[in-house]
Formats: C-alpha cells, structure tokens, sequence
C-alpha cells in the first residue's frame, strides 16, 4: 500500500515513514504521543492523507477531532476519509450538527460542533451514547468544547496557507 507513486512522495516529502510506524502501532492498540506536521499539502495530498489513515484505522473505533478555520478542509477530509468505509454521500453536518452512517459492525458519525453553543446540547444530540467503544466519529470544530478534545484519540489540526495550500499537525494521544 505505502508503495504507491503518492505515498513514496509522502514519504520523501513530508516524512509520513514515521508517521506509518506510529499509525502501524496505534492501529494494533499500542497507544503512542506523538505530533506530526505536515507542510504545504494540495488538496490532493490531503485526499491522500485522508485515505491513508483512513486505511489504517479500518473498521477500528476511533475518535478523530478536527480543527482550524472556515474553509480549511476538514469537510473535505472527512469525505474522503468516509469513502474507505463506503461511505458515499457525506455532506456537511453544520445545520443538523451530527450525521449517523450505518456500517456492518459499528456506526460511522460525522458531527459539527460550530453552531452548538453549551457542552450540554451534546446530550440532545445524542453524543454521549456515540462513544460505545465501536464507533468511528469525526468531530469539525471540536475545539469549541475542550472536554471533549480531550478525549479524542487524534487531533487534527488544519492551517491554510497561500496557494491553497494546508499545513496539517496530527496529534496521536
Ligand atoms: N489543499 C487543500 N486542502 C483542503 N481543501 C482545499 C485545499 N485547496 C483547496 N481546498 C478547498 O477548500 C475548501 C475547503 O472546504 P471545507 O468545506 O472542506 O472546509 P471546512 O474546514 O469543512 O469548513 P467549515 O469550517 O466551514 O466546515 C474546499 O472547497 C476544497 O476544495
Ligand atoms: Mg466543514
């Protein structure tokens, strides 16, 4: 898989080596600190990225918080990402806040926190039972409730820079 005309570019390019490893570990539960960046990725690298940890999450349950500013890509990763699970039509969930995916085992959840405004609406929608133990869930502006950052097992964070392009830190907990 990781040898691929796009994955030798990531890996001469953006070190993503390391980042397999620390995939490779965290993926068999071997929970690992660590914080990867990553510079000046096109949309299609960061399609590339999607894909890739998507690929090395599988069906495991995992806890993705995405973070940064309007329009940086966190939408667009998230479809991309879905796609390794079958998941065709995501669309953004900022108006209903939280869009549920079934899959074979487990569920996939797509929320926005950037129109909740008190931690305590995570109850109305339903947030609390999300997190069984199975499910994958990508969370947009988790940043906006700093509890529940803290539980994600990845923090990736989103910065746009000229020409369209995005550094990316990924925070491994
Ligand atoms: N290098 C890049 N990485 C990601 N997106 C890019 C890049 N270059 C251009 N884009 C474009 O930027 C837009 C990002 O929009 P997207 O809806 O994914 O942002 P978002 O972070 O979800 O915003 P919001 O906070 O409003 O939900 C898309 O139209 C995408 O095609
Ligand atoms: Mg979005």
């Amino acid at each position: 898989m990781f040898l691929d005309r796009h994955s030798i570019l990531f890996v001469e390019t953006f070190n993503i080596k390391d980042n397999r490893l620390l995939f490779d570990e965290y993926t068999n539960c071997t929970y690992n600190k660590g914080m990867d960046s990553l510079k000046n990725l096109s949309l299609h690298q960061v399609k590339i990225l999607a894909d890739h940890l998507a690929k090395k999450i599988n069906d495991k349950a995992i806890l993705i918080g995405l973070v940064g500013p309007l329009g940086a890509g966190k939408t667009t990763f998230v479809k991309k990402f879905a796609k390794n699970f079958g998941i065709k039509k995501i669309s953004s969930p900022t108006f209903v806040i939280s869009h549920e995916y079934k899959m074979r085992k487990n569920k996939f959840f797509h929320l926005d926190f950037y129109r909740l405004k008190d931690e305590s609406e995570l109850i109305t929608v339903g947030f609390p039972e999300m997190l069984n133990g199975k499910n994958i869930i990508l969370i947009e502006w988790v940043n906006k409730f700093p509890n529940v950052a803290k539980l994600c097992d990845l923090l990736i964070n989103f910065k746009v820079n000229e020409n369209n392009k995005r550094d990316i830190d990924i925070e491994i907990r």
